[in-house]
């Protein structure tokens, strides 16, 4: 069985080595020449635990090849998965333009019927517009399907979420290309379940916008935590032992961020104003979601009034730990909103510092470790839970800081071992701990 990947970003990346690792051909296609050289050497261009020896393992056995030449992707393919980016529109909506090229490329080099997969995460009515685009280019005696397969892959764990897929969503209106897409997929041993083709297309936004309101309205309950003195640990707990509810996705922090939630809730909304349809909760998961990325930075703008001056370390960047990745990270809002501040900061992230300043330059002191980012620190904000800082020794900040004021946007310490460690301490959802004495010195 031969298959061709066209995009090699995230989700094709891991798609195409993880088809070769399951014993098909694979031939991954992209625009970008030195990429394809790169991961032709087997040199892996995103930080994903797994993937790299994966990738070179492949290589070596002679089922995964790379190429920036469309024809020969295609040639013997009998199934063309399409894996490329969906950016965001300035005003929101899905920017089709990388999909749209890799059809116009598949169309001229199709020499054969054709089984298109469209990976990439696409409005309701795309997969159908694929269609007619490539019926109005190639040779009239051929026939070409287009199927659904949107991936609900997670950044740093893409490998395990596609052998431990939850579901595999095949969606075709030719019902003969949807079952031959499940049988590709029989080997992962994983529950498929197949729908009509706009179904599948809603059914990637759905999940994406429902999780995302799961984090907004956990968001929510603990800032009413901090107004009536409940703790959102427990009542997240609480309500995450009810099996309707569940566990996951309760974290209360500092907002979602990443590649895929901010954008994929904001195109839904989009698609909800084309169709002239008010989804008034996805607005507001939205708004919650954009204030909830300012909380540490209110705090503190509370706390001391102005930071013009002060000595800030903010610690993690990345949206979330195990991954370089910084798009739409709260961190990043942060470190703009305190630079307005004209605050002097320095920061620490164990992967991501090379993506901060390639954003940010000369603005920021980047430290080597968490240690050196704190000294001498009026404050720390804490923006993702690495384990190099969920594990930092709670003595070292006392030690190092010119005055110990944390704020934790991931509630990465217990209040006890805060309060026992001397911290002023801010998390979210949480009482603050040794606030009063904070207040007194800052006041003098
Ligand atoms: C997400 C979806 O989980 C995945 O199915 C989809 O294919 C792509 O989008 P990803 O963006 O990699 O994956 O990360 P995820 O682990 O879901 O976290 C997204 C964001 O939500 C992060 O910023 C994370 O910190 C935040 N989050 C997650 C919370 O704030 N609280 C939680 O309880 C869970």
């Amino acid at each position: 069985m031969e298959i061709a990947v066209f995009g090699t970003g995230y989700v094709g990346l891991v798609t195409g080595v993880c088809f070769a690792e399951m014993g098909y051909n694979v031939t991954c296609f992209d625009i970008d020449g030195d990429k394809i050289t790169a991961l032709s050497e087997g040199n892996c261009p995103i930080y994903e635990p797994g993937l790299e020896e994966m990738l070179k393992r492949n290589l070596a056995e002679g089922r995964l090849y790379f190429t920036n030449e469309s024809t020969n992707a295609c040639r013997k393919a009998d199934y063309i998965f399409i894996a490329v980016g969906t950016p965001e529109n300035e005003d929101g909506s899905a920017n089709l333009g990388y999909l749209d090229a890799a059809v116009a490329s598949i169309g001229k080099s199709l020499d054969r019927d054709g089984v298109i997969v469209i990976k990439s995460t696409v409005p309701v009515g795309t997969n159908e517009r694929v269609r007619k685009q490539l019926e109005a280019i190639i040779p009239s005696e051929l026939r070409v399907s287009v199927v659904s397969n949107p991936e609900f892959l997670r950044e740093g764990s893409g490998i395990l979420d596609t052998f431990h897929a939850d579901r595999i969503v095949i969606g075709a209106d030719d019902h003969e290309a949807g079952r031959a897409v499940a049988k590709l997929y029989e080997p992962f041993g994983r529950p498929v379940i197949q729908t009509d083709v706009r179904s599948a297309e809603l059914i990637k936004y759905a999940s994406n916008a429902f999780l995302a309101t799961k984090i907004s309205f956990i968001n929510e309950i603990a800032n009413l935590c901090e107004h009536t003195g409940a703790n959102i640990e427990d009542v997240a707990k609480g309500m995450g032992m009810d099996h309707r509810i569940g566990s996951q996705f309760l974290n209360a922090g500092i907002g979602y961020g990443g590649s895929c939630f901010p954008k994929d809730t904001k195109a839904l909304e989009k698609l909800t104003e084309y169709y002239d349809y008010d989804f008034k909760i996805l607005r507001s998961v939205i708004e919650v979601n954009s204030r909830q990325k300012q909380q540490l930075f209110h705090k503190a703008k509370e706390l001391f009034g102005s930071l013009q001056g002060k000595r800030v370390a903010v610690l993690g960047i990345a949206f979330k730990p195990h991954t370089d990745d910084i798009r739409e990270a709260p961190a990043v809002e942060l470190i703009t909103s305190l630079l307005g501040e004209q605050a002097d900061i320095s920061v620490y992230d164990p992967a991501a510092s090379g993506k901060v300043s390639d954003l940010f330059g000369s603005k920021l002191y980047y430290a080597e470790n968490a240690d050196t980012a704190i000294k001498g620190a009026d404050a720390v904000f804490i923006m993702t839970e690495w384990p190099q800082i969920t594990e930092y020794d709670l003595g070292r900040y006392p030690l190092l800081m010119r005055q110990p004021i944390i704020f934790d946007g991931r509630n990465c310490y217990g209040l006890e071992e805060a309060e026992t460690a001397g911290l002023t301490y801010f998390s979210i959802g949480r009482k603050a701990v040794n606030v009063h004495d904070t207040l007194k010195s800052l006041k003098r």
